[in-house]
Parts: C-alpha cells; structure tokens; sequence
C-alpha cells in the first residue's frame, strides 16, 4: 500500500466493513436549518458500533493484520481508538493490549476492558504511551495499531465519506473533527477523488490547534502542550503522513472555543435528541456558532458528529451560562 488511502483502498475497506459496522444516518433538523438559512445535516457516528467512527480504521486494519497471523494487537489511544482495537480484536479473534492515559473517560476504558482487552494506564502525554505500547509490542510480538497515522486506518475512516456522498449527493461541505488527522484524511481523500468541487473544512478546539499552526507555519508543527474538554482532539501534532494529505485535500481549517463546543453539546441535545462527546462535537461547533467562518460554509453542508462516549457523570446538570435554545 502507499503512503496515504486512495480511493480503491477506501473501497476495498468498505467491502471489509460491509455488514459488521452501521450504516450511520445524515440526520436533519427543520428547525437548525432554518436558524442557520442553510440545509445542515449530521452524519450520527456517535450511533455508530462502539459509539464512534473509530470501529471503522480498526477493522479495517486489524482485517489485513489478522490475514498476517499476528498473535495479537497492541494499541496506545485515549480511549475511542482502544475501544474500537479492542472489539475488532475480538470480532477476529485476536488478543488486544490497550495503553491509555491516566486522564482517560472511565466509560472508555471500561468499554475496552468489555470487549476483552487488557487496559492500562500510562502518564498523561501521548509519546509515553506510544513508547510503552511499543515495548508491549517488541515483548509480545503483537502487531502495533496506529490511532492515524496509518494507511489502513484511513482508508477506514474514509469509508464514511463515500457513505456522506451517497446518502446525499447534493452535499456541498463537509466539516470533520481533526485530532491526528486520519479522520478527515480518509474522508478528504474519498471526497476530493470522487467529487473535488466538495469543500472540506477541517475543526480543531482553540486549545489545540496544531494543523492550523502547521498551515501558518508550512511546517508540521509539534505543540508543547494542548488542552480541550475535547480529549480525542489534543493530540500534540499532526501524524507524518496525515500532514501532507491535509495541506492537499482539506480547504480550510477552523478553530472552535470551548463555550461553543459546550453550547453545541447542548443544541444537539436539545434539538437531535443526540448524545455526542466534546469531540464528536467539534464540527458541530463550526457550523451552529457565529463567526466568519460561517462564510466558509455552503448551502448543502454535514457535520461529523465522530463520537458519543460521553460519561453520563460528566454531563453537566445545567446548560452554559450563555446558552439558549434558538426559535
Ligand atoms: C470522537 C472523536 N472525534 C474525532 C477524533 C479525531 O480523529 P483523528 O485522530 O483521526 O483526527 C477522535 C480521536 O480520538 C475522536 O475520538
């Protein structure tokens, strides 16, 4: 494979996929659309298998790993990507090893240690984890499973963008959340080789904001520390490879506050009746906040709502002080 998804190995994924995840829906809301005076709709991952779209990159790539006879798989993630290793793991037979960090969601990583994985903790920073889970990997024999930075794991994640564009063909933007990029790296690749005219527009919480620095910078650039209620977005710095794909495929990167991402959380709920993590949440921020980013948007536009493990302990009993519902 090369070094990024290309449009056949998003296709060979989706035969992979096809019949073991959900086809997650483009969700609408009459009265969202009319308050913003553009159709918006919201591609529900947080529905998805292992409540987010985590499930897909992991299958994928466990599938080719399983093919390989690995005795198992080993993982470092703060916690949506170690839930999905360790259901794919399972779904394929394979014993699964999962490195979190101690700040992980409880209900991420009891839902690991559900689906059969070992769970552990390991510091707060993303290289500590990566390094132990390596060593895990070096004493087992187990095959590693990159979060991102991996080809298999995007041609994964971009089986959700052929989904958006078969579902609703119109679609003019498509707003995806960016932690360490293979997310919207697969959804771009699948979206610009199928339809270029379709803008994507990356999302990433004020707090960290590596890849719109990196654009700045023309440089991938390394943060010394990031910080968001959004836990799947603040990794230090854009993956190797998901970098160059981003600077090709992805038109504009936004970045969200935390009020508007709690504020969103809220209209979500309030008005989808949907569930969705800080995270999942991202893309939402961009599209429902004032702002002049709000030009960047089209008349035709989905949201990625990535995920919804949300401890329900976490949720706040009243909604953010600014917060109101719109008419
Ligand atoms: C819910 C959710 N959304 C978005 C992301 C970002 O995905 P990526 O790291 O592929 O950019 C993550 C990563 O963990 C996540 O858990």
């Amino acid at each position: 494979m090369t070094s990024g998804p290309t449009l056949e190995s998003i296709f060979l994924a989706q035969r992979r996929l096809d019949g073991l995840i959900h086809r997650t829906p483009l969700v609408r809301s009459q009265s969202i659309s009319s308050m913003l005076g553009r159709e918006v709709r919201f591609k529900a991952e947080n529905l998805q298998i292992t409540g987010s779209f985590k499930i897909r990159g992991a299958l994928n790539k466990i599938s080719e790993l399983a093919q390989s006879n690995t005795p198992g798989v080993v993982t470092a993630s703060s916690g949506n990507h170690g839930q999905a290793v360790a259901w794919a793991a399972r779904h394929f037979g394979l014993p699964a090893r999962v490195v979190v960090p101690v700040t992980a969601p409880a209900i991420k990583v009891e839902a690991a240690r559900s689906y059969g994985a070992i769970v552990e903790s390991c510091g707060s920073r993303s290289r500590e984890r990566l390094e132990r889970a390596q060593r895990i990997a070096q004493e087992t024999g187990y095959a590693f499973v990159p979060p991102y930075d991996d080809p298999a794991v995007m041609s994964g994640q971009g089986t959700l963008g052929l989904e958006i564009l078969s579902d609703w063909p119109q679609v003019d933007t498509v707003v995806v959340p960016i932690g360490g990029g293979g997310l919207i790296s697969g959804i771009a690749t699948a979206i610009k080789s199928c339809r270029p005219e379709v803008r994507i527009i990356g999302v990433e919480p004020e707090g960290a904001a590596k890849a719109t620095l990196s654009r700045q910078a023309g440089r991938r650039v390394e943060l010394a520390s990031t910080a968001s209620i959004a836990d799947g977005l603040i990794t230090l710095a854009l993956g190797h490879l998901t970098y160059p794909i981003i600077e090709r495929y992805v038109d504009d990167l936004v970045t969200v506050s935390e009020t508007a991402i709690q504020e969103s959380l809220w209209l979500l709920m309030a008005r989808l009746k949907m569930v969705v993590e800080p995270s999942g949440a991202a893309a939402a921020a961009c599209v429902l906040t004032p702002g002049p980013h709000q030009a960047l948007l089209g008349q035709a536009v989905v949201a990625v709502l990535s995920g919804g493990n949300v401890d329900p302990a976490q949720v706040p009993a009243t909604p953010p002080p600014e917060f109101k519902i719109p008419h």
